[in-house]
C-alpha cells in the first residue's frame, strides 16, 4: 500500500542559499512536469511579504538556465509566505492559518542545525504534526554524539518513517546507476571482490572555492561536508551486497552493513589540505585549520572486500569539477606478450558528473602491425541527458510521496559518523596547496604503491 501524499510543502530557510540554488529550481521543474500542485509555504524572517518573496524566487530562477515564464506563473500561484522568527509562537500560528485545511504537510528544514530544536518543538504543537513529514538537510549533526542528539530532538515529534534525511548524492542518476549496473548485469559479480579488485578510488574534485559559504565551511570542512555523507554513500553503493527483497528497508539495511564494516579512520590514513587563499575568504578566520581537501584510505572488514583499499579524496579549487570512481583490477598472472610499458590491470571507471555520466573499461589491445605489442584503450559509454531529473527534484518528489529509499536512516547516519569521528578533531596537520592543483603531495604517497591517483579529465 502506498503512503499518502503530502498535501503542503513548508519551507524553512526560504531566503537562504540552498533554497535559491537547489530547491526553487527543483520546484520549477516539478511544476513543469506536472508533479507539484500543492501549496508551498515559505517561512523566513526579515519583514518580507508575498510579493517580495515571489520576486526573490523569480530572481533566483532567472539566474539558472531554463527559466520559463509560464511555469513560473503556475509556481507563483502555489507560493505562500509567512514572515517571522522561528522562536516566536506567532510565526507558527500564522503558519497554521496558511496551512488551512492541509492535513499532511512536509516540513523542509533548510536552516542551521542550531535552530532545529526550536523549530521542531514548535512544529510538534501544530495540530497536523501527527501526520506530517520532515526533511532535514545534511550534514546530519556535526559528530556521532550531535547526530544522536539531533535525532532525539526529531523523534520527540516525528516517527522514524516520517524523517527524511537528505543527501542529494543519493538522488543523482549516476550514483543510482552504480547499483543498477552492479546488480542488473551478471558479468560483474564474479570479479567484484577481493580476488580480482586490487583497489578502488573515488575523487570528488571541484574547480571552485568556498565562494559565499565561508561561515558554513568553517563549521564543517571537507570531511563533514562531503565525505561523511556523499562519498561514503558512493562507497556503500560500490561495496554493498544485493538487497534481499524490495522496498526501502532491505536496501538501507545493506548500506548500514557496509558502514559498519568500515574501520574507523585514524590520522595515519588521512591527509588534510587547505588551498592557499582560503584564510582570506569572507567569514573565514585568518588562522583557520579547516580542511578544504581531504584524502584517506579506508578498509572494509567484510568477506568480499577484506584487504582491498578504498581511497577517497575530495577538494575545492582542484583543476576540474568532476566526481569519478576507478575500480582497478589485478594484473594478469603472466605476461604472455612482450609489452613496451609494464603491464597494468584493467579498470572500470564511473564518471558520476556533473553533467557527464560515463562508464569506461580500461583494457589493452594489440597494436595494429606486425609486432605483438599492446596499447591501452578505454571502452567508453558516455551519456549526457538534456532533460535529466536533478537530485533535489527527485528527492523532494520522493519525500512528498513518503518514499524513504533514497534518504539516510538513523542507524546508517550514526555508523557513518563512527567512521569519521576519530579524524574530526583537526589534529592531523593541514597542508597548503595551490589552487588549481591536485592537492598536497602527501596524498600521492598514500596511494603510490597502487598506481597513484587517476585524475579525472575536464570532460568524460
Ligand atoms: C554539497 C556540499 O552537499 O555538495 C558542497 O555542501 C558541494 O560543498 C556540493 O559543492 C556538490 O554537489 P553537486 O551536486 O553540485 O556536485
Amino acid at each position: 500500500m502506498s503512503a499518502p501524499l503530502s498535501d503542503a510543502l513548508v519551507l524553512f530557510g526560504a531566503t537562504g542559499d540552498l533554497a535559491a540554488k537547489k530547491i526553487y529550481p527543483a520546484l520549477q521543474q516539478m511544476v513543469r512536469r506536472g508533479h507539484l500542485d500543492i501549496p508551498v509555504i515559505s517561512i523566513a524572517r526579515g519583514g518580507w511579504d508575498i510579493e517580495r518573496f515571489r520576486t526573490h524566487v523569480r530572481t533566483c530562477l532567472e539566474k539558472i538556465d531554463g527559466f520559463d515564464e509560464a511555469v513560473f506563473a503556475r509556481l507563483s500561484g502555489l507560493l505562500r509566505f509567512v514572515d517571522g522568527d522561528y522562536d516566536d509562537a506567532g510565526t507558527f500560528r500564522r503558519l497554521c492559518d496558511a496551512l488551512g485545511a492541509a492535513q499532511r504537510p512536509l516540513f523542509y528544514l533548510a536552516i542551521p542545525p542550531s535552530m532545529f530544536p526550536t523549530v521542531v518543538h514548535s512544529l510538534g504543537k501544530l495540530p497536523c504534526a501527527v501526520s506530517s513529514r520532515v526533511v532535514v538537510e545534511k550534514p546530519f549533526g556535526r559528530s556521532l554524539v550531535s547526530a544522536m542528539e539531533l535525532n532525539q530532538t526529531l523523534r520527540k515529534v516525528f516517527d522514524e518513517s516520517a524523517i527524511f534525511r537528505i543527501d542529494h548524492y543519493l538522488g543523482k542518476e549516476p550514483v543510482q546507476n552504480l547499483l543498477f549496473f552492479r546488480f542488473a548485469n551478471s558479468f560483474l559479480e564474479p570479479i567484484w571482490n577481493r580476488n580480482y579488485v586490487e583497489s578502488v578510488q573515488i575523487t570528488m574534485a571541484e574547480a571552485f572555492g568556498v565562494e559565499t559559504r565561508g561561515r558554513l565551511y568553517e563549521e564543517v570542512g571537507a570531511i563533514r561536508d562531503v565525505v561523511q555523507n556523499h562519498l561514503l554513500q558512493v562507497v556503500a553503493n560500490l561495496a554493498m551486497e544485493p538487497p534481499i527483497g524490495d522496498g526501502s528497508e532491505p536496501l538501507r539495511d545493506e548500506k548500514v552493513k557496509v558502514f559498519r564494516a568500515i574501520r574507523p579512520l585514524t590520522g595515519r590514513s588521512l591527509v588534510r589540505g587547505q588551498y592557499r587563499g582560503y584564510r582570506a575568504e569572507a567569514d573565514v578566520v585568518p588562522d583557520s585549520r579547516v580542511e578544504t581537501y581531504a584524502a584517506m584510505q579506508i578498509h572494509l572488514d567484510s568477506w568480499r572486500w577484506q584487504g582491498v583499499p578504498f581511497f577517497i579524496r575530495a577538494g575545492k579549487h582542484l583543476p576540474v569539477t568532476a566526481t569519478e570512481v576507478v575500480v582497478s583490477l589485478r594484473r594478469p598472472p603472466q605476461q604472455v606478450f612482450p609489452e613496451l610499458v609494464p603491464l597494468q590491470g584493467n579498470y572500470l571507471r564511473f564518471r558520476l558528473g556533473p553533467r557527464q555520466i560515463a562508464i569506461a573499461i580500461g583494457a589493452r589491445v594489440k597494436r595494429h602491425g606486425t609486432e605483438n605489442v599492446g596499447d591501452e584503450i578505454e571502452l567508453l559509454v558516455c551519456n549526457t541527458q538534456d532533460d535529466e531529473m536533478e537530485a533535489y527534484e527527485r528527492l523532494l518528489g520522493d519525500a512528498l510521496k513518503g518514499d524513504a529509499t533514497l534518504f539516510g536512516r538513523q542507524d546508517g547516519i550514526e555508523a557513518a559518523w563512527r567512521i569519521v569521528d576519530p579524524i574530526l578533531d583537526k589534529r592531523t596537520p593541514v597542508r597548503d596547496y595551490e589552487p588549481g592543483t591536485w592537492g598536497p603531495a602527501e596524498a600521492d604517497a598514500m596511494i603510490g604503491e597502487f598506481g597513484g591517483w587517476r585524475n579525472p579529465q575536464a570532460s568524460g
